[in-house]
């Protein structure tokens, strides 16, 4: 089969680890030159040195608008313009309403959201200006499709993607810039290692337990790997999906149905 995103060119936010890397990883396996960008620029540069001369690393703190902007100006200067922009990065905590604290919610909405929308922004202004038009992925969650008892504020964010995705999406068609976005369920990775730590400081369970609870619920009969979301990814990221604007696709094994 030929490569699917051969010469295309992304910037992958928070694809240090987890569900980014995977990006990643699928991304350079069908042909894309990539750049990691990532507040932890170590191990973003360790992540991109294991995928070979076709990764690059750059610094990114989306909360920031001038990090943002020096982070494209990076990208373009590395890999020639930007084709793909798949925005991953993202905090999670929780907490029952009565204890949310101004810091907490303000550090979510900081990356999840303004961080959302700022780079969706820069990468647009670029994308419009090299005249290629796009693709853009904004990552949301099974979080954004309703509120959870002690997740408030991360649903709210989720939300907040999965709206400015349907906005960005209808605004950005006319310049053949698709905006579309992934709500996955429940993916294991160290992600959930700390989401898992707060259920049982919350929930006053074992550790461990919410997590096996959780991939015992999805209908699929386990959790998500990163490795299940990047078919979505490379088809959004693709030719194929031309026609689609401003959809957010769940891929949860079923977990948002049951
Ligand atoms: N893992 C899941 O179960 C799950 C479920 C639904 C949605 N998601 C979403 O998928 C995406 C990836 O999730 P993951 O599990 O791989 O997360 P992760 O926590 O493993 O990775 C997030 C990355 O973002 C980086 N980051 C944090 N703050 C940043 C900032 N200010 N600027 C730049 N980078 C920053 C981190 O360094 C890290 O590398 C997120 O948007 C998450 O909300 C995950």
């Amino acid at each position: 089969m030929s490569r699917r995103l051969e010469g295309k060119s992304a910037l992958i936010t928070g694809a240090a680890r987890g569900i980014g890397l995977a990006f990643a990883e699928a991304f350079v396996r069908e042909g894309a030159t990539v750049v990691i960008a990532d507040i932890d620029l170590d191990r973003a540069r360790e992540s991109a040195a294991k995928l070979g001369e076709r990764a690059h690393a750059v610094h990114i703190d989306v909360t920031d608008i001038a990090s943002i902007e020096r982070a494209v100006t990076e990208t373009e200067a590395k890999i020639g313009g930007i084709d793909i922009l798949v925005n991953n990065a993202a905090l999670f905590d929780m907490a029952p309403i009565v204890e949310i604290t101004r810091e907490s919610y303000e550090r979510l909405y900081a990356v999840n959201v303004h961080g959302v929308l700022f780079t969706m922004q820069a990468v647009a202004r670029s994308m419009i200006k090299r005249g290629r038009g796009g693709k853009i992925i904004n990552m949301a969650s099974q979080a954004g499709r309703r509120g959870e008892a002690l997740v408030a504020v991360y649903c709210s964010t989720k939300a907040a993607v999965i709206s400015l995705t349907q906005s960005a999406g209808l605004d950005l068609i006319k310049h053949g810039i698709n905006v579309n976005a992934i709500a996955p369920g429940v993916v294991d990775g160290e992600h959930w290692a700390g989401v898992d730590a707060l259920f049982s400081k919350y929930e006053n369970r074992p550790l461990g337990e919410k997590k096996r609870l959780a991939g015992a619920a999805v209908p699929f009969g386990r959790m998500g790997q990163a490795e299940d979301l990047t078919g979505m990814a490379i088809f959004l990221a693709g030719p194929e999906s031309d026609y689609v604007v401003a959809q957010t696709y769940n891929v949860d094994g079923g977990n948002w149905m049951s």
